[in-house]
């Protein structure tokens, strides 16, 4: 009777600790609706041969892009979690439709954009189903992105030369570092684990301010290995904080610390987060504006993905962590969770094109993908809740 009644209490505080009592009700209920949106969407897009990426309010024009686009990975990601928690067949039947569309990927060594593409495709796919075809292609995409490693600058060069930048490396690379570490640890080449962990190095040496926030391009001279230039392209200025270049770093170290255990990364993740979380232009409902030190707020706009990346991203490191720093982690991604899930963020049944998430910003200094909804605002969305439902959920 004294060990029920002990693990009621234990229970009961953990539930009160984070005030999520109501969460699996959230999280069981954007599921469902994620597969029936999704199931719309399917029925949105003009071009099957291209992935999901944007929906354009005004003139109800659908975007759907080549498979080399970055983003190609996301829509077949988003349905492998989609299924993984419905199990719908439709969602299952797509989602390999879209693998196969872009199966050519994992050849592709034209950008480091390989993690999005190949390992939030075929990673989740492989992981679901464990069917070693997907195993294969992901080692291909590990293989792929080696191709990319630059030993004079220590780094994955991100870009090619263009007219701007001779050897730029971008902050947003960390996150191909993933499959780079799993392939390696999965019968790959140990070359894999190490180009990966000398980037997260080389990141952390060039890409970093005082105060924890980053750059967003490092633009490498290949003569000396040093950078020569740090600026941005998506942020509103060269010294200012780009939302989704901070949320990429905070995800690409707390994965990097639960991938090889390195404290450098959980002390770069921890101080990642303490940059966001106290930043005093952090809105209450916890979703970054898309630069945070973009002009003219509180009317900037929001980036819906930044959040969500951030929200997914907290989550994992509130696994490394104990004590009030977890709880604060924990805490505000759910926070952010909720806001996303609220109407101020989700659409209606049947709009948005059939994402999820609106609000989003691409490049704003491009005038490019400005409040609109992103294919990985919806991915990185859904893995919060999956991962929510995983680790704080008991
Ligand atoms: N990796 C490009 C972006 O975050 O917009």
């Amino acid at each position: 009777m004294r060990k029920m009644r002990l693990l009621f209490f234990l229970l009961v505080c953990s539930s009160a600790l984070y005030g999520q009592a109501d969460m699996k009700k959230l999280i069981d209920e954007n599921f469902a609706f994620a597969e029936k949106q999704y199931r719309y969407m399917m029925t949105q897009n003009p071009d099957p041969a291209k992935m999901p990426q944007s929906y354009d309010q005004k003139t109800g024009k659908f975007d759907s892009r080549n498979i080399t686009w970055w983003c190609s990975g996301f829509y077949p990601g988003s349905l492998w979690y989609i299924y993984e928690q419905t199990r719908s067949e439709a969602i299952r039947k797509e989602a390999e439709r879209a693998l196969g569309v872009i199966e050519p990927n994992q050849h592709f060594t034209g950008n480091h954009d390989l993690g999005f593409m190949i390992y939030c495709s075929f990673g989740n796919a492989y992981r679901i189903t464990g069917k070693e075809a997907y195993k294969a292609i992901i080692l291909n995409g590990a293989q792929a992105l080696s191709t990319r490693y630059r030993p004079e600058i220590r780094s994955i060069q991100s870009w090619n030369k263009n007219d701007y930048f001779d050897c730029p490396v971008i902050i947003d690379n960390l996150m191909n570092l993933e499959m780079m570490i799993w392939a390696t640890k999965n019968g790959g080449d140990s070359k894999f684990r190490e180009i990966a962990v000398t980037h997260a190095n080389t990141a952390i040496e060039n890409h970093f301010r005082p105060d924890y926030s980053s750059y967003h391009v490092i633009d490498y001279d290949m003569s000396t290995g040093k950078p020569r230039r740090k600026a941005t392209w998506q942020g509103a200025a060269n010294t200012s904080a780009w939302a989704r270049g901070q949320a990429w770093a905070l995800y690409g170290y707390t994965m990097l610390y639960g991938m090889t255990r390195d404290p450098a990364y959980l002390k770069q993740a921890q101080g990642i987060a303490g940059f966001i979380l106290d930043h005093p232009n952090l809105p209450e409902d916890k979703i970054p504006y898309w630069d945070f030190d973009a002009p003219l707020q509180p009317k900037a706009k929001r980036d819906a993905s930044a959040g969500a990346i951030m929200a997914s991203a907290l989550l994992e490191l509130g696994q490394y962590t104990s004590g009030a720093e977890k709880e604060r982690y924990v805490k505000d991604a759910t926070q952010m969770i909720r806001s996303l899930a609220s109407d101020a963020y989700r659409a209606p049944y049947g709009e948005n094109g059939g994402f999820l998430l609106k609000h989003s910003v691409g490049a704003l200094p491009l005038n490019s993908e400005i409040d609109v909804p992103l294919v990985y605002a919806d991915y990185y969305f859904l893995e919060a809740l999956k991962r929510y439902k995983d680790w704080y959920l008991k």
